[in-house]
């Protein structure tokens, strides 16, 4: 079976598209910064939550820790011929998820010298028929109106972004191209959009997007039962949300293809709208949303500041209808899934704070 060579592969989309090489045999070469755990037991902690606690064959599976913007990544040289000996796919999936100004540094450090670093290790150690597959987010396309396409865009100034992070990834697909265009690189760049739980289970395990917004309303509830909030969220704009299973499923189908595109929007052919998620949290949680477009600081009462502080990130894509081209995509994957339906929001909501908040108040508790 082919060699699949990850970084960042404990983060949650890596680890999920990790288990399901390894249920399908592939050999996996996890690599993965050690910090008070080692390298093999933080894959091995991440694999287990993401499998709900089942075994997982690891047999196939080899974990490194590595330092991503380091020399050979730190790592022992006769190591790194060993694993790029044979035609390998490698993702690159490390990357800082802050957005803020005050995480400047570590966001361009990680998700633009981290990248340059990668393409230095792959360059030197991988076979040429290698590939090197760059997971980029679809929210790269940053402030631009109309539809965003399957192609390179160039770099531009933090204005024309959300965020730092979006520019940081936007700059490190232009350090790809520049590497495919001067030195050959056998490189493609894969787009997520926001990635969600599982859309068969429900069960969802990332705080991110619309689940940093439910964990802020949910605490939000148990502070002020019973309260009626006006949020700053138009609800007619919508998220396009991918699911985790959806995702791995796309990526072991790039694996086991030979000719895959150079650029591709992982996104759901179908966006959820606002409303939606909205009126779900105000059923599970004694809280009551209005979602209130255009609501201005000077009008918010207390608990609404709390909330629009709280929300500085998920607030600038609460008006957002980006359009994403998928014809590349759909090239390689022919009938792709079409994305969650409202129903099976509901339920990854529902199971979110049901599960995940509910357990980290318990540990909390069990802690005190
Ligand atoms: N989640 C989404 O909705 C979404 C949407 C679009 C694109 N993406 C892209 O998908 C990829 C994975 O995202 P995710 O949601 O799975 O994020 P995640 O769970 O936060 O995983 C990020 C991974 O990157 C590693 N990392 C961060 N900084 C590092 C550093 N300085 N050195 C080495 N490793 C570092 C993390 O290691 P530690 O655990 O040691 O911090 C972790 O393994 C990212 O490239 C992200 O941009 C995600």
């Amino acid at each position: 079976m082919k060699t699949v060579i990850i970084n960042g592969a404990n983060g949650y989309v890596a680890s999920n598209f990790v288990r399901n090489l390894l249920k399908q045999h592939y050999h996996v070469i996890a690599l993965v910064r050690a910090n008070k755990q080692d390298a093999e037991e933080r894959m091995n902690n991440a694999l287990a939550i993401m499998n709900d606690g089942e075994n997982i064959n690891t047999n196939n599976l080899e974990v490194y820790n590595y330092s991503l913007c380091d020399d050979d990544y730190s790592m022992d040289k006769n190591i790194l011929k060993s694993i790029f000996s044979s035609n390998i796919d490698y993702f690159h999936f490390a990357a800082s998820l802050k957005y803020d100004e005050k995480s400047m540094d570590e966001i361009f450090s990680t998700n633009i010298e981290g990248v340059e670093n990668s393409i230095k290790v792959f360059s030197k150690y991988a076979t040429t028929s290698s590939r090197f597959f760059y997971i980029g987010t679809a929210y790269s396309c940053g402030r631009l109106e109309g539809v965003f396409k399957e192609q390179f865009y160039q770099n531009e100034d933090i204005s024309a972004f959300r965020n730092y992070y979006e520019q940081s990834k936007r700059f490190a697909e232009n350090i790809i191209k520049g590497n495919i265009e001067k030195n050959g690189l056998n490189a493609h760049i894969i787009r997520l959009s926001q990635v969600v739980g599982n859309h068969e289970t429900g069960i969802t395990r990332t705080d991110y997007g619309i689940f940093d917004f439910a964990k802020r309303i949910s605490s939000l509830a148990t502070r002020f039962p019973n309260e009626i909030v006006r949020v700053r969220v138009d609800a007619d704009s919508t998220q396009n949300l991918i699911p985790v299973d959806t995702v791995t499923q796309h990526l072991t189908r790039v694996v086991e293809k030979n000719s895959v595109p150079r650029i591709m929007n992982f996104v759901s052919n179908r966006s959820i709208q606002n409303s939606h998620i909205i009126e779900t949290l105000n059923q599970i949680l004694p809280l009551h949303l209005i979602p209130m477009k255009g609501l201005e600081w000077k009008d918010m009462n207390q608990i609404e500041r709390l909330v629009s502080v709280g929300m500085s990130f998920t607030e600038s894509y609460t008006s957002t209808n980006i359009h994403f081209e998928t014809v590349r995509r759909d090239e390689l994957l022919k009938n792709p899934e079409t994305g969650p339906d409202e129903k099976s929001i509901s339920e990854m909501l529902r199971y979110y704070i049901e599960n995940n908040l509910a357990k980290k108040k318990s540990k909390k508790y069990e802690a005190a």
